[in-house]
């Protein structure tokens, strides 16, 4: 077969931006590895940015996000068994967030595909990008039990971490900036109404706890644990205890406990690859680049870079101009740098280190009383997490 843009991978960048391209006129074909419900149930971010919003809205798949979504305000910072909240709209002028899960935009972009009969392979294994040096890019893929070839004009790789899109890349191109942390995420998904209006985001000396949510009747909760934790060794009795003891304050507040029906671990990382783009060949969201969730970025990053590449292939498009696409590596790596150091600010500051010093520990708590009792502070936090980017 052949199409205008080969996109790789259907989580919500390679859904967002066929969607966009097809908006454009513009002729694509996703290829996924996995099948439809997998993609679907596939439980990941809850937090959208306003400009991921506005740009669901403005592309008309902010319909169902209007009606089931949540605004949030501010958040909850949660240490010495005190809490603080941080106020978005008067830091910001304005802005705020939307809680809405990521299997909710991916299902909603997927529904939006079909009805526009767009084509999204599904179990359809991109297996390597070949002449991305070409104006005549192609994507080997196995669908069917039997091999295929995709040529393309361009080729989008969004097919996450773990894909063969950015190891398309020459060797002598790529540059990979890398961190690991000494601690992983125990997420649980739980059949009990929220404890909080809003997140609550608990530094405890026994380490971090996020309180996040789904909708008014379902919890979303997280827990640091260690990197080679595994759920067996967390009993739903023990999960709830660790997230009353690390959320404790001083007063009347709650922790209200329900079924847990999800449970998994997540290891977090901080990753670059640079640059996005090589020939005729663009790597985009998870494929290029890693955030560690606290401050939840990833998803909005994933966003962020196929809204503008969706713009770049439509100026090419409509016009023959390739400016934006040959700026496109370095301006989405503005925002990608600014969310990597937010990230990291946000979950050294949150969590507890096995390397940690009583240095370590002083510095982190005057940073979290300055950020509750500043105005400056409060700012900055706020801004960053609402969404930042000096394009
Ligand atoms: P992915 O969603 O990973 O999609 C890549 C797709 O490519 C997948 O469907 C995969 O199956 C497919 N694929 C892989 N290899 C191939 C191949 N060879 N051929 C074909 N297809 C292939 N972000 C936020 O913004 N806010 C949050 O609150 C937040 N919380 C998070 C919490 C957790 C626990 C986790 C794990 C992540 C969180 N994130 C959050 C990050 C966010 O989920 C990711 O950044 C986002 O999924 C990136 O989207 P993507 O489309 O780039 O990649
Ligand atoms: C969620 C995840 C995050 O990483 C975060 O910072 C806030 C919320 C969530 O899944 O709801």
């Amino acid at each position: 077969p052949r199409t205008t843009v080969g996109i790789i991978g259907a989580g919500p960048a390679g859904l967002l931006l066929s969607h966009l391209l097809h908006r454009q006129g513009i002729d694509n074909v996703v290829l996924e590895l996995r099948d439809r419900t997998y993609v679907e149930r596939r439980q990941r971010a809850g937090i959208l940015e306003q400009d991921t919003v506005d740009v669901l809205r403005l592309s008309g798949a902010g319909a169902r996000m209007d009606r089931q979504g949540l605004e949030h305000h501010g958040i909850e910072l949660r240490f010495d068994r005190r809490s603080h909240r941080i106020d978005f709209p008067s830091l910001t002028g304005g802005r705020s967030v939307m809680v809405y899960a990521q299997t909710e935009v991916v299902k909603d972009l997927i529904a939006l595909r079909e009805e526009a009969d767009g084509t999204i392979l599904f179990e359809a294994e991109a297996l390597s990008v070949d002449g991305i040096e070409t104006d005549r890019p192609a994507v080997r893929y196995r669908h069917d039990g039997a091999e295929h070839t995709l040529d393309c004009d361009f080729v989008v790789a969004c097919d996450g971490f773990h894909g063969i899109g950015r190891r398309s890349l020459p060797e002598d191109v790529l540059t990979v900036t890398e961190r690991t942390y000494p601690f992983s995420w125990l997420g649980i998904l739980a059949d009990v109404a929220p404890s909080c209006d809003e997140l609550i985001y608990a530094h405890h000396e026994r380490g971090f706890a996020l309180h996040s949510m789904r909708s008014p009747e379902v919890s979303r909760l997280y827990l640091q644990v260690d990197p080679d934790d595994s759920t067996d060794n967390w009993p739903d009795e023990r999960i709830w205890d660790e997230l009353e003891a690390r959320f404790a304050v001083d007063g009347d507040w709650e922790l209200k406990r329900g079924p847990i029906t999800e449970k998994s671990i997540t290891p977090m990382r901080s990753f670059v690859a640079e640059p996005l783009r090589h020939g005729r060949l663009f790597l985009a969201g998870d494929a290029a680049h890693i955030v560690p969730p606290t401050g939840a970025k990833g998803l909005n990053l994933a966003v962020a870079d196929v809204t503008l590449l969706a713009q770049a292939l439509t100026r090419h498009h409509t016009r023959g101009d390739e400016s934006l696409l040959d700026a496109y590596s370095e301006t989405a790596l503005r925002r990608v740098w600014r969310a990597e150091h937010f990230s990291y600010t946000m979950t050294t500051l949150l969590h507890s280190s096995p390397d940690d010093n009583d240095f370590d520990r002083a510095l982190r708590l005057s940073h979290l009383r300055y950020l509750a009792n500043s105005a400056a502070a409060s700012a900055s936090l706020a801004e960053n997490y609402v969404g930042f980017s000096d394009n």
